[in-house]
């Protein structure tokens, strides 16, 4: 039965069990760095949900979240990772932002740390399952006017950040159980 079971897995990947830890690891920091990108609170919040600015370039994570499981780890991890690097630089550019109307910027620099150690752990994992790792090319951001203008980019990028770190690890989280890892 066991025989049966694991042969009809596609995605049994071994080589993958010491990534998945690691991975989840830095996507629960990120979730709480990305909560903190801006301060305001929920009832302040509430006042900017029309004027959001539309970043059409950052990744869209529900769709991809929608149909995960019809997925091989091999697609799944190569959407990860661009969509990590989209958020890292996203994010950077964030923190430039911020730096150059001396807006706080602590919260986005521990993101982009993490982002950039799950890019890494990612990257890895491509390899260990033989998948190129894909070139990438930036995408053009808009030019970030005043201090107003870097509040609503952060309140969308927090937001969307936030939904791709549950969403990230919900997929990891999939294919760690069908893995078969050995428990320790
Ligand atoms: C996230 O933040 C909360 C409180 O802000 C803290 O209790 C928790 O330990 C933090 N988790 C991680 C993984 O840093
Ligand atoms: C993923 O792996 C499957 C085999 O398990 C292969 O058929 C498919 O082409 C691979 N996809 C990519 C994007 O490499
Ligand atoms: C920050 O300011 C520099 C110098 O004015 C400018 O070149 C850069 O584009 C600005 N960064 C952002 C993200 O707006």
């Amino acid at each position: 039965e066991l025989f049966v079971h694991s042969a009809s897995l596609p995605t049994h990947s071994p080589s993958l069990c010491g990534m998945f830890g690691p991975m989840t690891h830095h996507l629960e920091r990120l979730l709480n760095s990305s909560k903190k990108i801006h301060d305001l609170t929920n009832e302040e919040l509430v006042n900017f949900a029309a004027v959001e600015d539309k970043l059409e370039s950052l990744p869209d994570i529900q769709h991809t979240a929608a149909h995960f499981k019809t997925l091989k780890v091999n697609e799944s991890f190569l959407q990860l990772y661009v969509d990590t690097e989209s958020f890292r630089l996203h994010v950077d550019w964030l923190k430039a932002a911020k730096e150059n109307f001396s807006l706080p910027f602590v919260a986005d620099e521990s993101a982009s740390s993490h982002l950039l150690h799950l890019s890494g752990l990612i990257k890895r994992s491509l390899h260990q399952i033989n998948e190129e790792v894909p070139q990438l090319t930036a995408p053009s951001l808009p030019v970030i006017i005043n201090s107003f203008n870097a509040l609503t980019f952060s309140i969308e990028i927090s937001e969307r950040l936030q939904v791709f770190c549950i969403c990230s690890k919900r997929i990891l989280r999939h294919f760690h159980r069908l893995s078969r890892c050995p428990k320790h």
